[in-house]
């Protein structure tokens, strides 16, 4: 399920703008990345063009590639959709359909790519999903309730488990936690040690300590001033990029000087 992703000479550009300059990083299989640097560097951007929904924005695109198990995801012929469901993808904001039952929402990465279900197939993809996502115990009685009635924790990992249904072989998490309270914040953060056995996860955060507490491997984005693009400045184990980085900007932006 999990795969390595290799990115090799990245450009990322809005029509003209080149927002984030010439990446290569190699991310391991069954390992949690965490992508840092201040706001407007281009994490969300970065992290955007490992599903290629990138170029869902009129006039973005990339030059590059970026490898997952061995095949670049901006081939010749490569159909985004099914990227994307090989690369999930959980958002800042929880963000269940709005309209649908909890069991809904978590067959709706499935049922939106085509795969007809048998009620008992279903039944055991929903189970399985929401047992993946530490939700199973909460909602399992209410499974036909709104996604919507859940709280913010238990939304987000609603869609945590949606993503899963899908049986992706990455995850990508954009501040996850952003919108949520400390425990809730907690319980993602569990989760998300306990998915990495199975998954490869990138995971954007502007949260130091969540960075350190859940990630093996740090990058540290930084941008030279508006309307200069991104770059990644440094990639290490998480402890190296704490405790003893090499460029003076990483150890200014984890100590707190700025950002
Ligand atoms: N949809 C967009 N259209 C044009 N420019 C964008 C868009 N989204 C982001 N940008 C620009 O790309 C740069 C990086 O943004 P972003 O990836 O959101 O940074 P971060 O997630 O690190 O805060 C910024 O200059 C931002 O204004
Ligand atoms: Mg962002």
């Amino acid at each position: 399920m999990s795969k390595r992703i290799e990115v090799n000479n990245l450009n990322i550009f809005y029509s003209d703008f080149l927002a984030v300059e010439d990446v290569s990083i190699s991310i391991e299989p069954r390992t949690v990345t965490a992508i840092i640097g201040p706001s407007g560097c281009g994490k969300s951007t970065f992290l955007r063009t490992l599903n290629r929904m990138h170029e869902v924005i009129p006039g973005a695109h990339v030059e590059g590639e970026v490898i997952i198990d061995g095949n670049n995801l901006y081939g010749e012929g490569v159909d985004p959709v099914l990227v994307r469901r090989q690369v999930g993808m959980v958002f800042q904001r929880a963000n269940p359909f709005p309209t649908m039952s909890i069991r809904a929402n978590v067959l709706a990465g499935v049922t939106l790519n085509n795969r007809k279900l048998s009620k008992s197939d279903g039944d055991s993809l929903v189970e399985h999903s929401l047992q993946r996502a530490n939700l199973w115990n909460e909602v399992k009685d209410r499974l036909d309730k709104p996604g919507m009635s859940l709280s913010g924790g238990q939304q987000q990992r609603l869609c945590i488990a949606r993503a899963i249904a899908v049986a992706p072989d990455v995850l990508l998490m954009d501040e996850p936690c952003s919108a949520l309270d400390p425990i809730s914040t907690l319980a993602i953060e569990d989760l998300i040690e306990e998915l990495k056995l199975d998954y490869t996860i990138v995971i954007v955060t502007h949260n130091m300590q969540q960075a350190s507490r859940v990630s093996d491997r740090t990058a540290f984005f930084n941008i030279a001033g508006t309307g200069k693009p991104g770059k990644l400045i440094e990639y290490n184990d998480t402890n190296t990029i704490f405790s003893k980085p090499s460029v003076q900007a990483t150890e200014d932006y984890v100590s707190g000087k700025f950002g």
